[in-house]
C-alpha cells in the first residue's frame, strides 16, 4: 500500500504562540489561517497542531476537557473546519493531537468519577487503594510528586496520573473507555484530518503488579517509567487502536513515545505496528538524564551524538519508517542546545543544522521558528516562566540542594518555555504576534531574529529552509531522500557525513559542527545540489569551512 506520509514535510504549530488574531495576547486558528501563506512559501505540505481541545489549560492543552470541542481563546470547531478548507486550498494537510493516556480532571467523566464511587465512569481512569496509610505505590510522577493524589472525602483512595494531577490516567484495560475514545478518534477522521500526532502513546500500559519500587531521589519516590512506560501487553492495546480507527483511513500517525528499546520498535512502526512513523527521541534527549531531569548537566560529545543519530537511522530502517526533528515544545531551541558556544549560533549554523535533518531517511518536521533560526531566551527570574514542567524541575532542584541561580540555569538551559514563546512576525512591539501583551514574554532575539527581516533575503535561514524542502521535495531526487538507503560516514568526530543512495542516485550531506576549517577527501565528480557557503575544492580535498554545510550528487 503507499505510503503517502513519506513524501510530507510537517510543519509543528504551537497554537498559543503562533499567531493572535482577536487581540487577546494569545495565539489562535484564525492566526493559523491568516499564516498559511506563509508556510505555502516555506514550502511544507503539513501541519501538525499542538492540542486546541476545550482545556483548563494546566499543561497548556494536554489536559483535555473536551475532546468533541475547542477551547475558547483559540476559537471554534467552525474555525477548525475553516483552517482545513483553506488549508486544502494550498495542499497543505492538517494533523492534529491526540492526547489518550489521560485527560483534564475537569473532563466530565472525570468529575463524576471522582464525585461518585459508583460511577460508570471511575472504571475509566484508576482508582485504587492505599496500602499502610501510604499510596498504593512509589512512583514519581513525570512532572514531581507522587503518581498517586488522594480522594477527597474518601477514607484510604487514589487516583494514578503519571503526568500533573490534573491529568488524570485513563484506564485502557476497560474495553467500554477505550470504545468512547474510539468514537472520538473516528469522529475527528470524518472531518477530513490526515491524521495525528499521537500523545504519551508508551503510557497507556501500566504494570499491573502495582509494586514499588526502588528509591532514587531524596523525594523518597521511584521514577514511574519502568512501571508505567512500554509495559508488555501494550502490543494488544496498540492492535486494537490501529484497527477500529486508523487503519479505516489510512491515515497517518506520529507516535510520541520516549525511551521505546529499539528491540521493541516492531510494536510501534513495524509491519503490524500501530503508527504510520515515530519519534526517536534517543539522540534529542543527550543532554538530560535517563529520568528525563534537566539538571545535573549530562556531559556529551558530538561522536556520541552522531553514534545515537547513525543508529536510530538505522534501527528504524530495519523495521518501519522515522520522523526527524530537531525540536519541538518540549525542548530547547537547537542552536542553543547543540551549538556551546554563543557566537557560533549564527544564521550559518542553523543552516547546516536544518540540513542535517532535512535529508534523513524520515518525515521531517520542522518546528515554528526554527526555520529562522531562532535561540532560547535568557530568563532572570523563575517567575517569568509558565510552564509547570519548568516549575516543577525548579523547585526538584532546590530541594536536591542547588542554589537559585544553578536551578535558575538549569530551567534557561532546558526549559520548554525556550520553544514556547510567541512567534517572531517582525521587530515591532510583541514581534508582530499580537497587539496586546502576550500570555508568555516575547524572545529576546525578536528584533534581529524575524520572519520580516528573513523573507525577502536570499542568504536568510528562512530561504535556506525553502532550498531545503524545495530540494528534499524536488521529483528529480525525491524518490533518494524518502527510499534511498541511508548510509552513515565514517568521519572525524565533528563532521557528521551520510549517504543517501537509491539504484539510480547517490547523494553525499556533509556537516561540519565545528568553528574551524577541515577537510573532505573526494575521489570523483560531483555537483553541488546545495550549501550554506561556497564549495572549494583543492587536490581532490574539499575544504569545509566552520559551520559548513554542502549536499552533493555524486
Ligand atoms: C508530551 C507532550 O508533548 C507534552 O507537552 C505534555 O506535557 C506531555 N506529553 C503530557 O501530555
Amino acid at each position: 500500500m503507499y505510503e503517502w506520509w513519506k513524501d510530507e514535510v510537517v510543519y509543528q504549530i504551537y497554537p498559543r504562540s503562533f499567531k493572535d488574531s482577536n487581540h487577546d495576547g494569545i495565539g489562535d486558528i484564525q492566526g493559523i489561517i491568516e499564516k498559511l501563506d506563509y508556510l505555502k512559501e516555506l514550502g511544507i505540505t503539513m501541519i501538525w497542531i499542538c492540542p486546541v481541545y476545550k482545556s483548563p489549560m494546566d499543561d497548556n492543552g494536554y489536559d483535555i476537557s473536551d475532546y468533541y470541542d475547542i477551547n475558547e481563546e483559540f476559537g471554534t470547531l467552525d474555525d477548525i473546519d475553516e483552517l482545513i478548507k483553506e488549508a486544502k486550498k494550498r495542499d497543505i494537510k492538517l494533523i492534529m493531537d491526540l492526547v489518550i493516556n489521560h485527560t483534564s480532571d475537569e473532563h466530565l467523566w472525570f468529575k463524576d468519577a471522582i464525585s461518585n464511587p459508583n460511577s460508570p465512569y471511575r472504571n475509566y481512569y484508576i482508582f485504587k487503594e492505599g496500602k499502610d496509610g501510604q499510596a498504593p505505590t512509589n512512583w514519581r510522577s513525570v512532572f514531581g510528586g507522587s503518581v498517586w493524589e488522594k480522594v477527597p472525602h474518601e477514607e484510604n483512595m487514589y487516583y494514578f496520573h503519571a503526568f500533573s494531577k490534573k491529568q488524570p490516567d485513563l484506564n485502557w484495560e476497560n474495553p467500554i473507555m477505550r470504545k468512547d475514545i474510539y468514537k472520538m478518534i473516528n469522529w475527528w477522521l470524518e472531518k477530513g484530518i490526515a491524521g495525528f500526532r499521537v500523545d504519551a502513546i508508551n503510557f497507556i500500559k501500566k504494570n499491573q503488579e502495582w509494586c514499588d519500587g526502588p528509591v532514587d531521589g531524596i523525594d523518597g519516590l521511584c521514577n514511574c517509567f519502568d512501571y508505567s512506560r512500554n509495559i508488555p501487553g501494550i502490543e494488544v492495546f496498540f492492535k486494537e487502536l490501529r484497527e477500529e480507527t486508523f487503519d479505516k483511513y489510512h491515515c497517518m500517525t506520529v507516535a510520541e513515545a520516549v525511551g521505546v528499546p529499539y528491540d521493541q520498535l516492531d510494536l510501534f512502526i513495524g509491519k503490524n505496528g500501530c503508527f504510520t512513523m515515530m519519534f526517536d527521541f534517543n539522540y534529542s534527549h543527550i543532554d538530560i538524564t535517563k529520568n528525563e531531569d534537566w539538571f545535573p548537566p549530562q556531559p556529551w560529545t558530538f561522536k556520541e551524538y552522531k553514534e545515537k543519530l547513525f543508529s536510530s537511522q538505522k534501527e528504524i530502517a530495519k523495521t518501519g519508517w522515522s520522523a526527524s526533528f530537531l525540536e519541538n515544545h518540549d525542548m530547547p531551541r537547537s542552536m542553543s542546545r547543540l551549538i556551546r558556544n554563543k557566537e557560533e549560533r549564527t544564521p550559518k549554523t542553523a543552516k547546516l543544522l536544518g540540513q542535517l535533518f532535512m535529508f534523513l531517511q524520515a518525515t521531517p518536521f520542522v518546528y515554528q521558528g526554527e526555520e529562522i533560526g531562532f535561540l532560547n531566551n535568557e530568563r532572570q527570574s523563575i517567575d517569568e516562566f509558565d510552564d509547570l514542567n519548568t516549575h516543577a524541575q525548579y523547585q526538584r532542584a532546590l530541594n536536591e540542594g542547588y542554589s537559585e541561580k544553578e536551578a535558575l540555569a538549569f530551567i534557561n538551559r532546558r526549559s520548554r518555555d525556550n520553544t514556547r514563546s510567541p512567534m517572531c512576525w517582525n521587530d515591532q512591539k510583541f514581534a508582530g504576534f499580537s497587539d496586546v501583551k502576550p500570555w508568555l514574554g516575547i524572545n529576546e532575539h525578536y528584533k534581529d531574529i524575524n520572519v520580516e527581516a528573513q523573507i525577502n533575503n536570499p542568504d536568510s535561514v528562512f530561504s535556506f529552509y525553502q532550498q531545503l524542502i524545495a530540494l528534499r521535495q524536488n521529483p528529480l531526487y525525491h524518490h533518494t531522500f524518502v527510499d534511498g538507503e541511508f548510509m552513515p560516514i565514517d568521519t572525524e568526530e565533528h563532521v557528521i557525513a551520510y549517504i543517501r543512495k537509491s539504484d539510480s542516485q547517490t547523494i553525499l550531506c556533509i556537516h561540519n559542527i565545528q568553528n574551524k576549517k577541515t577537510t573532505y577527501p573526494i575521489q570523483q565528480d560531483f555537483k553541488v545540489l546545495l550549501s550554506n557557503e561556497d564549495v572549494i575544492l583543492e587536490d581532490n580535498k574539499i575544504v569545509l569551512g566552520a559551520y559548513q554545510a554542502i549536499t552533493l550528487l555524486l
